[in-house]
This record gives structure tokens, C-alpha cells and sequence, in this order.
């Protein structure tokens, strides 16, 4: 049975809500709950616990070569995982935890389970920025390895409802904290290197690496399909709601023209557009994620829309692009995959 824990309006009046000391009990005994972070809702559990890992990833069906992220409440535990900190990931942790950054350093071996690490020789760390996330690690006073609380394939879950529908009866509890904010994955940034390299871009962009630290490389995996990724978690199919999707580059006409032709054919055709085209276009579901004047939103809601599609019989998602900037670059690494790199493009030939 899978308890729910409601915590409305948490700041750090722990007192006031007992649920956050028993979800934290949970994760003490070896159990996985699922909370909040600023990011999606994670799936946490004992990071120095083998039982409590093989959990996780028997709840979400997780293939047992893809390591989890080590989630940490303060910025001098890192100490106890890693066998040293370069400078420029000690900047980055100053100035972006806590955050949805994510830093992988070299583990120091024999602390963390290596099922959560999946034998790895390095170790990805995070400090979330949600205050119920926190609580929960804090009070655990424990490492927690959390993966998106999704079942593996499908969209990251940004609320109750998304956790719920994938993993109850599979796990022992579910904080419920509301809408999640950012609404995509944190950055994984592999800082192995004097260069760091992004391996998966999320919630603190590429600008805002490099206005800090310089030069930040991204691996080729995330520009090419040919290139194996150096996150395990990259290569698998991911994001995916049930209907085929397809992006479309090019004016809004010309999505609208495919479209008449998936329906010419008899098909059902999905829209996932913005604000400012949705009452452009004419199709079976149109779905708006937010404004393309502010991307921000865009990635708040992308997930819940992609699950949305889900509820409709729909045969076929057409998507809109976006610039490939800012969070853009997020928004455009989960779409593409969410296709299965399946895009369609106005001036240049069929991919
Ligand atoms: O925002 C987030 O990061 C969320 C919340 C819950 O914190 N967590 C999350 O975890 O997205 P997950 O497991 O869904 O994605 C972790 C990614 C995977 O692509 C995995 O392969 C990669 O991080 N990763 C973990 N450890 C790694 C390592 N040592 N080397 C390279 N990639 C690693
Ligand atoms: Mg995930």
C-alpha cells in the first residue's frame, strides 16, 4: 500500500507537518518515497542501501546500468562521495546549489551503494533547492538516490497526479507538494575534466555555466544521434507520451499543412503548440505548454502536456519547435527524444 502525504505551503516549520519526519523515517528503513524537488518529482531512497536501491529501480522498471543521482542536503557532505573537488565544480556548487545542477566528480568507492551508482567510477551529486525536498534528506540525515519518479520511458512527473498514476502500489509512500516549478530534469554536467561537459541540459543553462566558469563543452551524443551518450540514462528511449510524435520546423502554415494531411489520411492528429499559435490551427487535440515568449513556462509544462495527449485517442502529435537556447536547448533535447528524432522540416529534406 502507498501512503500520501499532503504538505501544502512547507517552508521549514517542520513541526507542523509530521508527514515529512515519517516519509523520512521510510527512507531510514530501507523504504522509497516519492516528494517534490524544484525540478520533477523524485523517487528517493538509502543511497548506501542496496535493498533500499533495488527498489527504486524495480518500481520504475529502470534498466541497472543507468546510476541514480546522490541528492544532499548540505554542500559538505560531497566530501564523504567524492575523492576530490576541482575548483570550478567548488564554484559551481557555491553559486547554483542548491539548484538543479547535478555534478559528477570521482567517487570514492566503498561509501555509496554501487547498485545507485550502477559500479560507476564517478558519482553524480545534486542538492535540490525545494524546501520539501530538503526537509526530507535533512530529516533522513542520509544520502537519497532519486531518479524521476516516473515509470522508466515515460514522462518525468511534475505533480501528484503524474507520480501517482505511475508508481502507486509499487512504492511506500508520495509526498504530495503540488506543481513542481522548473518542470524539467536538472543539468547533469560530467566535471571529470578541466572542462566540464554538459552530458544533459536542463534547469541551469549553458549560458549561465559559462558566464560563470567559461568554457563548457556539451557531449556530441546530444548534437548528433550517432554518438554514444555519456550518461547511461541518454540512450534510452525517454519522455515518451503513447502516440507517435513528430516535430515540424517551419511556419505554422506549414504545420498546419501536415497536419491536413495526417488527417486526410484518416488519422487523428494531436497539436503541442504555444499560446500565441493556438487558436491558429485546426485538429483533432490542440494542446497549449505555455508561451514562446517565455520559454520558462514552456518547460513547466511540457511534461503534463505530453502526458495529457495520453488521455485523448490520438493517432499522431505534432509538435512546434523552439529556439535552441536558454532552457530551449532542454525543452528541444526532451521533445527530439519524446519524437524518437522523428522531425520534419519546412526548407530541408525529411529526416
Ligand atoms: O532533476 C533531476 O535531476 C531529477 C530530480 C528527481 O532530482 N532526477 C533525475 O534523475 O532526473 P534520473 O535518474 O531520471 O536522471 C539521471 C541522469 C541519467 O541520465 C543518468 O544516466 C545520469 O543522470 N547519471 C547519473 N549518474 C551518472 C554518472 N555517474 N555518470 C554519467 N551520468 C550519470
Ligand atoms: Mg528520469
Amino acid at each position: 500500500e502507498t501512503k500520501i502525504w499532503k504538505v501544502d505551503n512547507y517552508v521549514d516549520n517542520l513541526e507542523k507537518y509530521p508527514q515529512i519526519i515519517e516519509a523520512a523515517k521510510l527512507l531510514q528503513q530501507n523504504e522509497v518515497v516519492a516528494f517534490p524537488t524544484e525540478t520533477v518529482y523524485g523517487l528517493g531512497g538509502n543511497a548506501k542501501s542496496d535493498e533500499a536501491v533495488k527498489k527504486i529501480y524495480e518500481a520504475k522498471g529502470r534498466p541497472s546500468d543507468n546510476p541514480l543521482i546522490i541528492h544532499i542536503s548540505k554542500t559538505s557532505d560531497v566530501d564523504n562521495f567524492v575523492t576530490e573537488i576541482p575548483e570550478h565544480a567548488q564554484t559551481l556548487m557555491e553559486h547554483f546549489w542548491p539548484g538543479p545542477l547535478t555534478i559528477i566528480l570521482k567517487q570514492k568507492q566503498g561509501v555509496l551503494s554501487t547498485v545507485a551508482t550502477a559500479n560507476s567510477a564517478t558519482v553524480a551529486i545534486r542538492m535540490p533547492s525545494h524546501p520539501v525536498a530538503r526537509a526530507i534528506i535533512e530529516v533522513s540525515g542520509l544520502p537519497i538516490a532519486a531518479p524521476s519518479a516516473n515509470l522508466s520511458g515515460k514522462p518525468s512527473p511534475t505533480n501528484f497526479a503524474h507520480v501517482a498514476l505511475d508508481l502507486t502500489g509499487k512504492i511506500s509512500g508520495i509526498v504530495d507538494g503540488g506543481e513542481t516549478g522548473v518542470g524539467v530534469e536538472s543539468t547533469v554536467l560530467d566535471c571529470t575534466d578541466d572542462i566540464p561537459t554538459i552530458l544533459r541540459p536542463g534547469g541551469v543553462t549553458k549560458e549561465q555555466l559559462e558566464a560563470l566558469i567559461g568554457e563548457v563543452r556539451v557531449d556530441p551524443a546530444l548534437v548528433s544521434e550517432d554518438s554514444k551518450p555519456k550518461a547511461p540514462g541518454m540512450k534510452y528511449t525517454h519522455y515518451a507520451p503513447n502516440a507517435p510524435m513528430v516535430l515540424v520546423e517551419g511556419s505554422r502554415e506549414f504545420l498546419q499543412s501536415v497536419a491536413q494531411q495526417y488527417r486526410d489520411k484518416g488519422n487523428s492528429v494531436g497539436i503541442l503548440t504555444t499560446d500565441e499559435q493556438l487558436d491558429f490551427y485546426v485538429a483533432d487535440r490542440i494542446i497549449s505548454c505555455g508561451k514562446r515568449a517565455e520559454l520558462s513556462t514552456v518547460a513547466h509544462n511540457l511534461y503534463d502536456v505530453l502526458r495529457k495527449f495520453d488521455q485523448e485517442p490520438i493517432d499522431i502529435i505534432l509538435s512546434e519547435t523552439f529556439p535552441e537556447n536558454g532552457i530551449g536547448s532542454a525543452i528541444m533535447n526532451r521533445l527530439t527524444k519524446a519524437a524518437g528524432h522523428h522531425v520534419i522540416s519546412e526548407h530541408h529534406s525529411q529526416k
